[in-house]
């Protein structure tokens, strides 16, 4: 997703910008820009693709100007390119905007200005912006910014400077994230606290329609009606940890092997008196917890570590679960009782369609617990309980660490449910839990050894379709595999519930036809062994990810993986899978971090 950054103090601006940016290319882009504001003009520079291409144009233009914004776009309206590039400037100079969300009547908009004699430069929704502005400008900045603030429809997150107001940045947010930082006679407006400098010792997060005007000594906050508002500013918690690939090739692997660590920091504190007691849930009522469902939403591998979490709560807890894709369950109009607990999963806490799914189960009077990676996110700010996955920052847009620490906050939550619940005996619960603080340890012991996953991808890198196949637990991870492989290898990849395989897509399996089967789940191992048979006998050639020793024939291909429950085995099987489809995309030379097209945090439906 896109970012915002913009700065106004004693410094040049240029090299805070795109400091700024580079801390946010993480999050997937395509093109990008600054404004910079001098003797009341703006000088704009726009560039296609990476930033150092932005990087390159402003080191020949060395302005010493000590104001100005940047962008990097993902774009949703418009070719990803330099004219469609941010910011856009409204055709009087009066104005130049920066925008993360969509406007979603900017066409309508858009007419209605070139019939007043407007001309737009770019194919964007975002240039409806400084002209919009520019229309309703009178010198009164605050009523400007309300007339045309309250004409926009859809999401955004956008920095802006005006030319009467040499020192000043102007934001607005609805949705798209937005903070403002502030520190000694200098302020930073940001889409993330991972863009602020080190200067910066605190920052707030605009509110839906909260406008500010943000000066280097001064920072003013009003409502959508102009009430100037105070808010509550916040240390920022640790200096932005480092963007630094400590000496692994790129950010992806790096975070494949942080994930023991990471699941450790997790477990920390969680285990009292050999049973799981998570602090951030321990207010929860007995009506939350005797709720008769649950219902997990979340998207991408978030969805995914639903899935999985899914199992083991119904399981331990003996209530059904409801897992939903969250763009899907934020327009069924699911019918969620008061106080029914929604559990909404997102490593970055920003993802659009989660957020509006959250604020739908508010809207209905459920009980929602977000399971997030990012402090101070929308998601975090506006759940009732949070549980922190404590994953660190994960910098490369395929989600690792992010994902395997929301499967174990969910299976920590079923053991901390179920003991309240009493529907499993105490000593299942400690063997679980004691299951449980073995996973970061099973996890290194498939780490010590990726030459069986690496020597596999040579085998793999050129095909063009593989299928994932699991059952029960098997089938979440087998989508998330499928996922991981899709999304930087650009290989065609789908997972299917392994029974479902006869029911139309085997008329796909030919011979040579990958399929990676999922068949760790002990108890339905034999069932899936058949499924594994249905498409060798049509010439598929199988790889298995399973228990040790469990493979018992030369036809198949197999990576073993350490025993363990049947209800945790995703937290396992993902191992190999992760590794599996990093080596694949290296082979093909991809762009491992930054995968083409995608963003790490989608802020846009
Ligand atoms: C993960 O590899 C994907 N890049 C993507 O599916 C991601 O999981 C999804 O966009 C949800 O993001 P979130 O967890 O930040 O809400
Ligand atoms: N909708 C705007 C555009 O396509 C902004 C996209 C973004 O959030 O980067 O330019």
């Amino acid at each position: 997703m896109c970012g915002i950054i913009g700065y106004t103090g004693e410094k040049t601006a240029t090299p805070i910008l795109i400091n700024g940016l580079k801390s946010l290319e993480y999050r997937g882009y395509d093109s990008a820009g600054i404004a910079l504001l001098e003797n009341k003009k703006f000088s704009v520079i726009k560039s296609k693709g990476e930033l150092k291409n932005l990087i390159k144009k402003t080191e020949k233009e060395n302005s010493v100007s000590s104001v100005g914004i940047g962008h990097t776009r993902w774009a949703t309206h418009g070719k990803p390119d330099e004219t469609n590039a941010h910011p856009h400037t409204s055709s009087d100079e009066m104005f130049t905007v920066v925008h993360n969300g969509i406007i979603e009547n900017a066409s309508v908009i858009k007419k209605e200005l070139e019939k007043k004699g407007f001309s737009f430069a770019s194919e964007t929704d975002t240039e409806v912006i400084p002209q919009l502005l520019s229309y309703h400008y009178d010198g009164n900045i605050s009523s400007t910014m309300q007339k045309a603030f309250s004409s926009f429809d859809g999401s955004f997150a956008v920095a802006f400077l005006c030319r009467d107001f040499p020192d000043t940045i102007f934001a607005a947010r609805r949705q798209s994230p937005l903070i403002i930082g502030r520190g000694e006679n200098e302020s930073v407006v940001a889409s993330d606290t991972c863009a602020l400098s080190e200067n910066i010792q605190e920052f707030t997060c605009l509110e839906d329609d909260e406008f500010a005007i943000i000066e280097k000594g001064k920072i003013e906050i009003f409502s959508s009606g102009l009430k100037p508002i105070n808010k509550k500013f916040r240390k920022i918690e640790s200096v932005a940890e480092k963007h630094d690939k400590c000496g692994f090739e790129h950010f992806m692997l790096k975070e494949i092997f942080e994930q023991p660590e990471k699941i450790k920091n997790l477990l920390k504190g969680k285990i009292r008196n050999k049973k799981v007691f998570i602090d951030e849930i321990a207010e929860l009522s007995l009506e939350i917890i005797k709720a008769e469902k649950i219902y997990i939403v979340g998207c991408g591998s978030a969805y995914h570590a639903a899935l999985a979490g899914k199992f083991a709560i119904e399981e331990l807890c003996g209530v059904p679960v409801e897992v939903d894709i969250a763009s899907e369950f934020r327009y069924r109009n699911p019918p969620v009782k008061e106080n029914t607990p929604v559990i909404v999963i997102s490593q970055s806490g920003e993802t659009a369609d989660s957020v509006a799914a959250l604020r739908l189960a508010n809207s209905k009077g459920a009980f929602v617990i977000g399971i997030v990676n990012v402090p101070g996110s929308t998601i975090a700010n506006e759940s009732d309980y949070v549980i922190a996955t404590k994953a660190g920052r994960e910098v490369a847009v395929a989600t690792t660490k992010g994902y395997i620490t929301q499967v174990m906050a969910l299976y920590l939550f079923a053991l901390h449910i179920a003991d309240i619940r009493k529907t499993i005996p105490d000593r299942a619960i400690e063997i679980y839990t004691e299951e449980l603080c073995r996973i970061p340890d099973k996890i290194s012991e498939i780490l010590s050894d990726t030459s069986v996953v690496e020597n596999l991808a040579e085998k793999y890198y050129n095909k063009n379709d593989i299928f994932f196949i699991g059952r029960n637990t098997d089938f979440a991870a087998a989508s998330e595999a499928s996922l991981k492989l899709k999304e930087i290898s650009y290989i065609n990849c789908s997972a299917f519930p392994a029974g479902e395989l006869k029911h139309g897509t085997i008329a796909l399996i030919d011979k040579g036809t990958p399929v990676v089967a999922l068949c760790a789940n002990e108890r339905l191992f034999k069932k899936t062994l058949s499924n594994i048979e249905e498409v060798v006998s049509r010439g598929g050639e199988i790889l298995c990810v399973t228990r040790k020793n469990k493979i018992i024939s030369e036809k198949y291909l197999s990576i073993e993986i350490p025993n363990c429950s049947d209800l945790f085995v995703p937290i396992l099987e993902i191992i190999p899978m992760q590794l599996f489809s990093y080596f694949i995309a290296k082979k093909k030379g991809c762009n491992i971090d930054m995968p083409k097209n995608l963003a790490k945090s989608v802020t846009v439906e």
